[in-house]
């Protein structure tokens, strides 16, 4: 079975929370534990936790010091995870599945790396610096990328034995095993797997997490 390295390292400066993202209270739990459950439903038992200072690996998971940057803390989880493909997995999405993991590491079997993405709803433009449109792209072949993201072991490796300053520029780890040469599939995902990253975020995150807790059992 695949490893799993949860990056959990950031501050969560934009949700304002006043502790790190993944640390902040979702529906009841830190933020952190909802990926948990999913990646053990899906059979994956070890997981290393890239932490931001302060908090500690919750029961059962490793712990490493987080980077300086997202890639940076992959780096770092993947420095201490035992041998195996992996599956890399960002704390601010509490609404993933088992499915998605699961997926994912399947489709290992025909690539490099397989990701989770959403079809675009929007119409997607393009503009120059004075805002005016310079393309629409064609809806019909674009993804919102997601996580998780899976690898296998030897490509995320060679993917990120890159430089600080390309390895800061990198806002997904797939696109450093896509300029590597290596191939990246594509697997369906939901708009529902958000990435919580603002307070109004949070509330849509408590609200779709309602249907997954205990309901109180009738007197
Ligand atoms: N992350 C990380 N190490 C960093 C930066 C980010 O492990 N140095 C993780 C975050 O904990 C999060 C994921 O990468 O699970 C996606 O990052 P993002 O949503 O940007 O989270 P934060 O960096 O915490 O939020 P912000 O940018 O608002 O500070
Ligand atoms: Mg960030």
């Amino acid at each position: 079975m695949a490893v799993a390295l949860l990056v959990a390292a950031g501050s969560g400066e934009r949700l304002g929370a006043g502790r790190p993202k993944a640390f902040v209270v979702l529906s009841g739990r830190p933020m952190i534990e909802w990926s948990l459950d999913a990646l053990r439903s899906a059979g994956v038992e070890d997981v290393v936790v890239a932490l931001p200072p302060g908090e500690q690996a919750p029961p059962g998971c490793a712990g490493v010091a987080g980077g300086a940057t997202r890639s940076e803390s992959v780096r770092a989880a993947l420095a201490a995870a035992p041998p195996g493909d992996v599956v890399v997995h960002d704390a601010a999405r509490p609404l993933v599945t088992p499915e998605h993991f699961s997926a994912t590491l399947a489709a290992l079997a025909g690539a490099d790396c397989a990701i989770a993405a959403a079809p675009v709803t929007d119409t997607v433009k393009e503009t120059g610096e004075d805002r005016l449109v310079t393309a629409t792209l064609d809806r019909s072949r674009l993804w919102a990328i997601q996580t998780p993201q899976a690898f296998r072991r030897a490509a995320l490796e060679r993917a990120l034995d890159v430089g600080d300053e390309l390895l800061a520029r990198a806002t997904d780890d797939a696109w450093l095993v896509e300029r590597a040469g290596g191939t990246v599939r594509v697997v369906e995902s939901t708009p529902a797997n958000l990435k919580v990253t603002t307070p109004h975020d949070l509330r849509i995150a408590e609200y779709l997490l309602a249907d997954r807790l205990p309901r109180p059992s009738a007197p």
